[in-house]
């Protein structure tokens, strides 16, 4: 068999672009499935089939530049584990709007032509790319950048993945709109692929299992990437604070008091990103226990190995005629989702989502030729 590819859009050419497209890169290379993949397969595509059809940013730098050479461009810190190949798509110029407030303004020179832009352009760009998915990889906090984006895709019918907190499926107007066009949406705020909110979630789960009382906890995160800069600014973090407390809430705990957000940028960690952990709770005879747990990533891979699901589900979604927000994956791909669940009832609707779609009609093109299982399928 061999899978229509994806084309994908990119609107934001920062470090979890960067790390998107070197993901794609070594999914096309030979070899055994690469870790962190957790379904070689959904809905018949491989991460392989991803082909990237269009890119939008606002910096004169990387404007231009074929996307794989856009994605090492300062300030853009995702560490290169590989070099990409060309890809054919060009960074072009997207509509500004409230993109670069903030302390985003000092490091990314706009480019001037961004300012008089619109979303009108970008619908006109994703329809003559033939995109299926647009991820949105803009700053938090570039709500009405954000909106505009979305609307365009709506426009254009092509799904959206919303990686920011700023609202779009939990944006009644806008998730009508993409109900209406027949369009697929997923969001809002990308979770990472091992991060704080999911091992934060994670504990919790594993707590209320054992009857524990969580009676308080932390989450301190800190990184040296352009996204941790612009979250210093306290004008730009309000979304992300409200997502992650969010996601605790969603967890079975009362987080409307929880210091749980970033806590501020170390320039020196690049795309490293550390996050303390506490929980304190109580278990029989109210008997006293706590953890602290100190967790060290790279920021933006670990966000790349979500969007890797993401963006084939939001094209099966298509295929299938699932039109709005795509309701048993959000949960477990987003801290934000509309409506949430627990971790272990997330990552169960979202499996039963991806069984679900190898059960539907076929999407692939058969080319006669025996299919060899991976080492994944077989495991599966
Ligand atoms: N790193 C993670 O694991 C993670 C997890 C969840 C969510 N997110 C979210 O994903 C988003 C992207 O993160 P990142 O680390 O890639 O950020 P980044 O700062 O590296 O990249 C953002 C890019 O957007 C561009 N931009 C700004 N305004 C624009 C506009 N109007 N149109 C087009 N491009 C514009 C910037 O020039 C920059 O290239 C953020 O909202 C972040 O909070 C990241």
């Amino acid at each position: 068999m061999i899978n229509r590819p994806i084309r994908v859009a990119l609107a934001g050419v920062g470090s979890c672009a960067s790390s998107f497209v070197q993901a794609v890169t070594q999914a096309g290379a030979s070899g055994p499935a690469p870790a962190g993949v957790m379904h070689e397969l959904i809905g018949g595509y491989r991460l392989r089939d991803v082909e990237f059809a269009a890119a939008f940013d606002v910096d004169r730098n990387k404007i231009g530049l074929d996307l794989a050479q856009a994605i090492t461009v300062h300030p853009t810190v995702a560490v290169r584990h590989l070099e990409a190949p060309p890809t054919g798509a060009q960074v072009r110029p997207g509509p500004l709007l409230d993109g670069l407030e903030g302390r985003l303004s000092d490091v990314v020179p706009a480019d001037p032509r961004c300012a008089s832009l619109s979303e009108v352009e970008v619908t006109a760009v994703l329809r003559e790319s033939a995109v299926d998915v647009l991820v949105c990889f803009l700053p938090t906090g570039a709500r009405e950048a954000v909106r505009a984006y979305a609307r365009a895709c709506a426009e254009a019918g092509v799904a959206f993945v919303n990686a920011t907190p700023e609202p779009v499926a939990n944006c009644p107007e806008l998730s009508e709109r993409f109900t209406v066009q027949g369009v697929p949406l997923l969001g809002d705020d990308l979770r990472s692929h091992l991060g704080a909110t999911t091992l934060h979630t994670a504990l919790l789960d594993l707590l209320h299992s054992r009857g524990i009382r969580v009676t308080d906890t932390y989450q301190l995160n800190v990184g040296g990437n352009t996204d941790f800069l612009n979250l210093s600014d306290p004008g730009r973090s309000g979304a992300k604070q409200m997502s992650k407390r969010r996601a605790l809430t969603n967890a079975g705990i009362d987080a409307s008091e929880v210091a749980a957000g970033p806590n501020g940028y170390v320039k020196y960690l690049g795309d490293r990103k550390v996050c303390f952990l506490r929980i304190e709770g109580e278990t029989i005879l109210d008997a006293p226990l706590s953890m602290e747990i100190r967790l060290e990533v790279e920021d933006s891979p670990n966000a790349a190995a979500v969007v890797a699901n993401a963006v084939r589900i939001a094209k099966t979604a298509a295929d299938q005629g699932h039109v709005g927000v795509v309701h048993p994956v959000c949960a477990f791909l987003f801290k934000s989702p509309p409506v949430g669940m627990r971790e272990t009832e997330a990552l169960h609707s979202f499996q039963e989502y991806v069984e679900k779609t190898r059960r539907a009609p076929d999407t692939t093109v058969s080319t006669g030729l025996p299919h060899t299982p991976s080492r994944q399928e077989h495991s599966e």
